[in-house]
């Protein structure tokens, strides 16, 4: 596999598949607002951009980790993007299965700096690759789970990537009933790490939009038997408890924000490097919040997933 230029060696190097849905993104940024149905608005900005569990696997692969991505695009122009964008940073595409012309997820995201909003065409997405032919056939010490389509395409995962003696994290990702149903439930009790934003942890708990991020994230907690709870929160930064203790916070930096999409994505990248390194719950939790604010600072979900030199030289 070959590493990004700007890449450095990990402290501690992870071999990662992470595992979910990809799309093709199309970002339509910094728009004055969202047209009605028969109206045209114009975008100022435009991008596209690998996106989905892409994101993740991008800002990981940055960071200087093996990352495999198992997902299915379809063998069209908009799987190309995807894969070219993919390959150009390093991230292993072995896994990566081919479908009919037509089928890559694609995503249209219509942002403006602080909000955004999504039409998707989940094509081949949800036909998720089995997790346990993966892992038999690499040495990976750890699953992250990107989305919620995987935890209902395979309810064992949690259990095959322990009995591999892997780890997993969960991002949930947004989908109103997904959210409720016992598959994706399951998955966010057995993960090691769980990482949905406030609204996604608001419905996995079936709690109202407006109980409090740490109040959300003590729930969540409570209701997982191990492991560490984080709740994203924006530029309110983000919460989190290892199950049984205390919660803890951490402010998002100050950035000029144009677009949100991708922001809980890379901070996973960065809370994820940090719990490997194995520094306190806190130091984890800036760390993604450090990431998810850069990601913020360019259009397109990991355009500006830091690299490891851009952390080491942080101010
Ligand atoms: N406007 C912002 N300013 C600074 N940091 C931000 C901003 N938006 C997001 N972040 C950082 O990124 C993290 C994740 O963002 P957010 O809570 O929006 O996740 P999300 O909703 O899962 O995003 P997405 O699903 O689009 O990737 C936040 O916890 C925060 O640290
Ligand atoms: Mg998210």
């Amino acid at each position: 596999m070959t590493l990004n230029a700007a890449t450095t060696t990990a402290a501690t190097p992870r071999r990662v598949v992470v595992i979910g849905p990809v799309y093709c993104d199309l970002v339509f940024g910094d728009l004055a607002r969202l047209p009605d149905w028969g109206e045209e608005v114009f975008a100022e900005r435009f991008a596209v951009a690998p996106g989905g569990s892409a994101i993740t696997a991008i800002a990981l692969a940055r960071l200087g980790h093996r990352v495999s991505l198992a997902a299915t695009v379809g063998h069209d122009a908009l799987g190309d993007v995807v894969r070219h964008g993919l390959a150009a940073e390093g991230v292993d595409l072995s896994w990566v299965a081919l479908r009919a012309p037509g089928t890559t997820p694609v995503t249209a995201a219509l942002t403006a700096a602080h909000d955004r909003a999504f039409a998707t065409y989940l094509g081949a997405g949800a036909d998720a690759i089995d997790v346990a032919a993966v892992l038999a056939g690499s040495d990976a010490e750890h699953v992250h789970v990107a989305g919620f389509p995987t935890a209902l395409a395979q309810p064992t995962l949690a259990a095959s990537a322990h009995a591999h003696g892997a780890t997993v994290s969960f991002d949930p990702g947004w989908d109103e009933r997904a959210l409720t149903l016992p598959a994706v439930r399951a998955l966010v009790r057995e993960a090691d790490v769980v990482l949905p934003n406030r609204l996604e942890a608001a419905r996995l708990l079936g709690a109202p939009d407006d109980v409090t991020s740490a109040d959300l994230v003590t729930r969540l907690a409570t209701r997982r038997p191990h492991g560490i709870s984080v709740v994203k929160a924006g530029g309110d930064g983000a919460w989190g408890a290892v199950t049984g203790g205390a919660v803890l916070h951490a402010q998002a930096p100050n950035v000029m924000a144009l677009d949100p999409t991708g922001a809980g994505d890379v901070f996973d990248a960065g809370f994820l490097d940090a719990w490997w390194e194995g520094v306190p719950l806190e130091d984890c939790l800036a760390r993604g919040c450090w990431f998810g604010a850069r990601a913020t600072t360019a259009y397109g979900g990991a355009s500006a997933a830091p690299t490891r030199l851009e952390w080491e030289a942080r101010a």
